[in-house]
């Protein structure tokens, strides 16, 4: 299968930069794409930069440039939901843009689009795979253009919206994959609550998230990832 895989960071994606065999690099707009295979599957994975304007415009330029076939989001996310802790993973079901506002014109907050169920569905019990100690969960994430380090702030993202955690580029890299008819899933591995002590945990348990995703990738892919 040929998949596009989009990171936000260069930490979240060089580990599947690392395992890719017969890379070709190829620059293109600005963006490194690293082509070649991947756990069995003809892969490009790049890096997008922080944010829903980097996220959307890669993804538009990815589906372009490879005419993917799927095109998965990877990488890390504050945990919002009740109980969720570094360590788990939260496949996306489906996605809102939280920072979309429109109550000025007396239309609703919020932008949602949804994520490919089946693709959604295996990357979800990939994930029950590979935990050992973290909880695999499927379900509502929130996108928005801040790194979340409020819990008043974080709980209105679970309590408004059902947001299980919050990140800043899968919502938009959803919306683009939707508007060309591509299917896509959005996988998020937990580094932070996304409340006052965001800022300290991130770094410490972003390195291990990243793994969390890795292993559940290689399990999707190696399986065949049909979707
Ligand atoms: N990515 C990882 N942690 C995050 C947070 N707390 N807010 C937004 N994006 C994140």
């Amino acid at each position: 299968m040929k998949l596009v895989l989009i990171c936000a960071m260069e930490a979240e994606a060089e580990g599947f930069r690392s395992h890719m065999t017969d890379v070709r690099l190829r620059q293109v707009a600005g963006l490194a794409f690293s082509q070649g295979q991947l756990w069995g599957q003809e892969v490009a994975v790049v890096t997008s930069g922080v944010g829903k304007v980097q996220a959307a415009r890669c993804a538009q330029a990815a589906i372009l440039i490879f005419q993917p076939e799927l095109l998965i989001h990877v990488g890390v996310a504050g945990g919002v939901g009740r109980g969720i802790k570094t360590g788990d993973v939260v496949v996306a079901s489906d996605l809102v843009e939280y920072d979309f506002d429109l109550s000025g014109l007396n239309e609703g907050v919020g932008q949602f689009c949804s994520c490919d169920g089946a693709t959604s569905r295996a990357l979800f019990s990939a994930a029950q795979q590979v935990l050992d100690s973290g909880q695999a969960y499927l379900g509502r994430i929130a996108t928005g253009d801040t790194f979340v380090a409020d819990s008043v702030a974080a709980a209105r993202l679970r309590d408004t919206f059902g947001a299980l955690a919050c990140e800043m580029e899968g919502a938009a890299v959803a919306r683009v994959c939707e508007a060309n008819q591509v299917p896509c899933g959005v996988v998020r591995a937990i580094s932070d609550n996304a409340n006052e002590s965001a800022g300290a945990d991130y770094p410490s348990f972003l390195a291990a998230a990243v793994k969390n995703t890795e292993r559940m990738l290689a399990v999707c892919l190696g399986g065949g990832m049909h979707h």
